[in-house]
């Protein structure tokens, strides 16, 4: 596998250089010149842990929820105020974790990003089926959130039960969300478990629409080599078939597909925090990306608050680009939306998207992989499947790999992908 990930890093970024992290930051963030640039709050805590997990969490203890409040904030505005004035984001996401669990806390949390930042385009927080009450939902709402993301999985039992959660009540969620609504709700389910089905699926996003959510996140399920879960993922030409099964559904019912996992039942309705040109990460585990760099803080929460009260930042790893790996992330996180305008490459990097990438363009297109209509390439379903297949062979060689080390030392030496 990493053979074929090396081979492909090398013609497209048309170097033998690997992408090399190195355990040094920035303390100064260049963010002012960044256009298109979105906001992220990382919130680690759960009640209980799903064993087929990767992301960066620990089980709530409120003593220690309190003191990565404080640090949180604390980084908000070392970071926000390397400049004067307030500079306009698109968007500001929370994700966890289960960001609700510091529900009482967001007020202050948005109040320190408002000193320093405008949002244009809302803001949005994943929430757990078990925080879908009305409680909770007034609470966010006061708070300033906009768009929710609650993480579903599936309405079956039998799904439920796989990956070891607890069932959902459509109902419940229905009469919560009828009393407190949102400008976007979304769901997200699992797709790709062992024996699911094209009706499964089916059933799961019909249930959705009809208790409220306008849009609905379907992720393959990733079997991360660090968790201890033991569900396997689905072959890949079972996989192939129902994704386009349920994506032409999706299609057929008129949905919009506003990235490739995600579809809305009314245009206006916008879930996703990966495709923004630039983006600054605060919290744990959190990752920036800038003009010429990216960088991931520590995934230990101890180490993180420490670091901040220390009045510095809590970055654990830091890639510096060279412009094709620069482009390699911009048309990587960009085509997530299906799309690439060849406008907003030539903006972006000075160059024409042709010029650099000309001839990978011209072999999409002729395996059917792409179409262009003025100036836009979009996506096929084929095109879609392989982005899918492909991501799929990044997460398990690249981001298995970074947070399989990350998870076990808070700020390793180096880590070359
Ligand atoms: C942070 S959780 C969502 C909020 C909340 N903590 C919850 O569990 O409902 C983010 C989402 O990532 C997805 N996810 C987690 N582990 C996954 C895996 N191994 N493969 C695919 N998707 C996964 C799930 O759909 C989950 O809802
Ligand atoms: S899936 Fe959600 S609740 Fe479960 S461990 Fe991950 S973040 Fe926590």
């Amino acid at each position: 596998m990493s053979f074929i990930t090396n081979l492909t890093r090398m013609w497209l970024t048309r170097s033998t250089k690997p992408f090399i992290f190195k355990n040094e930051y920035d303390q100064f963030l260049p963010f002012q010149e960044c256009h298109n640039l979105g906001l992220y709050i990382h919130i680690p805590f759960c009640k209980s842990i799903c064993n087929f997990c990767p992301y960066c969490k620990v089980i709530y203890n409120k003593e220690q929820c309190d003191e990565y409040i404080k640090a949180l904030i604390k980084e908000i505005h070392m970071v926000g105020s390397q400049y004067e004035g307030k500079k306009e984001v698109t968007s500001l996401y929370f994700g966890g974790g289960t960001p609700a669990l510091a529900a009482s806390y967001l007020k202050d949390i948005i109040t320190a990003v408002n000193e320093h930042f405008i949002i244009t385009e809302g803001i949005g927080l994943e929430l757990h089926p078990d925080n879908v009450n009305e409680e909770t939902l007034l609470m966010l709402k006061e708070a300033g959130i906009t768009k929710i993301s609650i993480g579903i999985q599936s309405f079956q039992n039998k799904y439920q039960s796989i990956l070891g959660r607890k069932t959902v009540n459509p109902e419940a969620l229905k009469e919560a969300l009828n009393k407190v609504p949102f400008e976007t709700v979304s769901m997200d389910f699992i797709f790709a478990l062992p024996n699911q089905t094209y009706e499964d699926l089916k059933s799961d996003i019909d249930i959705a629409f009809s208790v409220g959510a306008n849009h609905v996140a379907i992720y393959p399920f990733i079997d991360f080599t660090f968790t201890t879960s033991e569900v396997k993922s689905m072959p890949k030409k079972q996989k192939r078939k129902l994704l386009d099964q349920i994506t032409n559904y999706c299609l057929e019912k008129g949905y919009d597909r506003n990235s490739i996992w995600t579809f809305s039942s009314v245009k206006e309705a916008k879930y996703s925090s990966m495709t923004r040109d630039n983006f600054l990460g605060f919290g744990c585990s959190a990752t920036t990306l800038l003009k010429d760099q990216f960088k991931i803080n520590t995934f230990n929460v101890q180490e993180y608050i420490k670091r901040i009260n220390d009045s510095k930042l809590a970055t654990s790893l830091t890639i510096r680009f060279t412009l094709r790996q620069r482009m390699i992330y911009y048309l990587f996180w960009t085509a997530y939306s299906t799309k690439v305008d060849k406008r907003d490459f030539e903006r972006f990097f000075g160059i024409p998207l042709k010029k650099m990438y000309g001839f990978e363009l011209w072999i999409a297109k002729l395996f059917g992989h792409i179409k262009e209509k003025d100036g836009v390439y979009t996506m096929t379903l084929k095109g879609a499947f392989y982005y899918h297949y492909y991501e799929n062979f990044y997460t398990l060689s690249y981001i298995d790999k970074m947070w399989g080390i990350m998870r076990k030392e808070a700020f390793p030496e180096r880590i070359e992908l």
